[in-house]
């Protein structure tokens, strides 16, 4: 997820183009650049870092001269973040500069054939294999720029907003968008391009927002022709005014970073799993894991570590492995693996799960596990993070940058790239019959779509919100693979909403906890239609004899637990393993509404650090 920005007008396009790119900074702050044309040539500058060093080095080291540019803020994915694999990116002829917010998918294929034809690339990025595809069509068809764009595009995979433009032809700037956001913002005589509208929200509040498959040439001085890259057919755009302001803009329309997080989650793991499942062909594949495959299936047991919300997270992976892929498993807290003096060998896989990848104590639980000679596996939201540099090997989730301190769709995609571990190994051990991994791929498939369908239910527990909101304690349960999703639920609510609550295995309860329960006790309880459901509905009845309050995390479709239920937040039937991906999300909603009712800092709550960089 990063921001494109790009003006082409009567104005300098510098300052548009900077400001833009500043107040686009919360969708991606690794690195940033600019191309500008000065009325004879492209002025390119990009620099790893935050937009501010970008500001500092353009105006040491380019003209910033010009009426036309396009500016990008990134949010790495393909190519740690460094000076090379910052946008925007040249084609080989220096003719054509582009910028780009997604995933090109077959880049590796194309860049191979662009190769064969005597191409050269400086980074490592899929952003430079599409540009010097659009040269090469742009040479071969004998096409105007436009043309290129559309034909390039039918020949890739994946997801993009673009824009770009030819110092050849400065009178004009291509965009194009799928699976990315985009829109093009029609001033007087001007006209502007973002990902969203708090770039130019100042300038104009009229804007088209592209569709997917749509593209558009944007004339100076002239108009705006959007067309479909299908089939090149003219579109005739409809152009809104625009009622949101510049905070709202940012936040999506939401009113908290957490709350649009929390929303973005069906779009994010399509983005984690997007060109490593393919559920009808029955592939998994991640570029990571592949050259170690043997490594994890021969390994003695796969140890996990992290803290917070990922080391619930590895909980979830503990019961996937342990039972798609039949290896022990170890849930480790980083924070006292690093001092436990644990016996580990060389026989022993290390998986290190953490969003920012700079959590000290995760970095310090992986330095550990290296000496003592483990492999060591990262699962990391931060492209180039530490973290990830540390590990031997990896796979990024794709849940971009997550704001929000309390953490939500970083949780979902991670569970999500380790649910695909699991599946890829149990597949080259053997551990998962041919129908039942076929299963879980299609059901993997369906994730999205069910986590949409869980938060239409949004409204109904902001009623259940308000009943609770006053509670000094919440107790959540949950059993098998629900367990560490009530310990996620129990935290959210803490760090969001600063009530007292605690997670528990269900059947854990008769063992004490069962002595807080009267009726100023709320439980939440996780009671999907599972193998464990008889078992859930007996200790329901046995809160129930305690008159403690009961919210209850049903399946579609449920009865019996509605029955007995005070407050029900129903589900999508989703199968036992996969459930956590879905159960989360009323959870997540459930301590946001509470939180908000308390008129909590919902982004920022007290004591707490997005990122723990120190023990
Ligand atoms: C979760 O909402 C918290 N922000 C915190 O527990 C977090 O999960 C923990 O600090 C680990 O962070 P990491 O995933 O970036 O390593």
């Amino acid at each position: 997820m990063c921001g494109i920005v790009g003006y082409i007008g009567k104005k300098e396009a510098y300052p548009i183009i900077l400001n833009g790119l500043k107040r686009l900074e919360y969708r991606g702050y690794d690195s940033a650049g600019i191309a500008l044309f000065d009325g004879s040539d492209i002025q390119l500058c990009k620099t790893q870092g935050k937009v501010a060093d970008l500001e500092a080095k353009a105006e040491k080291n380019i003209s910033l001269k010009g009426s036309l540019g396009i500016g990008h803020t990134r949010w790495a994915t393909h190519g740690v973040p460094n000076d090379i694999n910052s946008h925007p990116h040249y084609s080989n002829s220096g003719d054509l500069v582009i910028i780009h917010n997604g995933i090109i998918e077959n880049y590796a294929s194309i860049k191979k054939e662009l190769i064969n034809r005597g191409y050269t690339f400086t980074s490592d990025t899929d952003t430079e294999v599409l540009v010097n595809l659009i040269e090469e069509v742009k040479k071969q068809e004998n096409v105007k720029l436009g043309k290129a764009v559309q034909i390039a595009l039918n020949q890739v995979v994946g997801a993009y907003a673009i824009a770009l433009f030819d110092k050849n032809k400065p009178d004009e700037i291509v965009v194009a968008k799928l699976g990315s956001p985009l829109a093009i913002g029609i001033g007087d005589d001007e006209f502007f391009v973002a990902s969203d509208a708090s770039p130019f929200i100042e300038f104009t509040k009229n804007a088209i927002y592209l569709e997917d498959q749509e593209m558009a040439i944007i004339r100076r001085d002239r108009d705006v022709k959007v067309r479909k890259i299908k089939d090149d057919k003219l579109v005739t755009p409809y152009v809104q005014e625009l009622q949101l302001n510049l905070e709202q803009i940012e936040k999506g329309g939401y009113d908290h970073f957490m709350l649009k997080e929390i929303y973005e989650q069906p779009s994010v793991i399509k983005d984690t799993y997007r060109g490593r499942l393919l559920a009808n062909e029955g592939i998994v594949r991640l570029g990571g894991l592949e050259d170690h495959i043997k490594r994890f299936i021969n390994a003695d047991r796969i140890i996990i570590v992290a803290c917070g919300t990922s080391w619930h997270a590895g909980l979830v992976a503990e019961y996937i492995f342990e039972d798609l892929v039949r290896v022990p498993v170890e849930v480790e807290y980083a924070s006292e693996f690093r001092y436990r003096n644990p016996i580990i060998t060389e026989k022993d896989v290390v998986i290190a799960i953490s969003q920012s990848g700079e959590t000290a104590d995760t970095l310090a639980a992986i330095k550990l596990a290296k000496e003592k000679g483990a492999f060591v596996y990262g699962v990391c939201n931060v492209v180039g993070s530490t973290i990830s540099r540390e590990t031997h090997s990896g796979t990024y989730t794709h849940a971009g940058p997550e704001i929000g301190v309390a953490s939500t769709k970083a949780f979902t995609t991670q569970i999500t790239v380790l649910t695909m571990m699991a599946l890829r190994l149990a597949k080259s051990k053997g551990t998962l019959s041919q129908s039942d991994y076929m299963l879980h791929l299609r059901e993997l498939d369906m994730i999205p779509a069910k986590v949409e369908e869980a938060l239409q239910s949004d409204e109904n527990i902001k009623e259940i919100s308000k009943v609770f909101k006053d509670a000094a304690n919440f107790l959540y349960l949950g059993r098998g693979y629900n367990f560490p999703v009530a310990l996620e639920g129990a935290l959210k609510l803490k760090e969001i909403s600063y009530i007292h609550a605690e997670g528990y295995p269900a059947a854990e309860m008769k063992h004490g906890p069962i002595a807080l329960i009267d009726e100023q006790m709320p439980v939440v309880v996780i009671a999907i239609n599972n193998n464990h459901y008889e078992k859930v509905v007996s200790n329901i009845q046995e809160i129930k004899s305690r008159a403690g309050k009961i919210i209850a995390v049903v399946s579609e479709g449920d009865t019996t637990v509605k029955e007995m239920a005070d407050y029900v937040m129903e589900v999508p039937v989703t199968p036992e393993t996969l459930s956590p991906l879905v159960t989360t999300i009323p959870l997540q909603l459930l301590s946001y509404h509470i939180a908000v009712m308390l008129g909590r800092d919902v982004d920022q709550p007290r004591n707490l650090a997005k990122s723990v960089t120190v023990e």
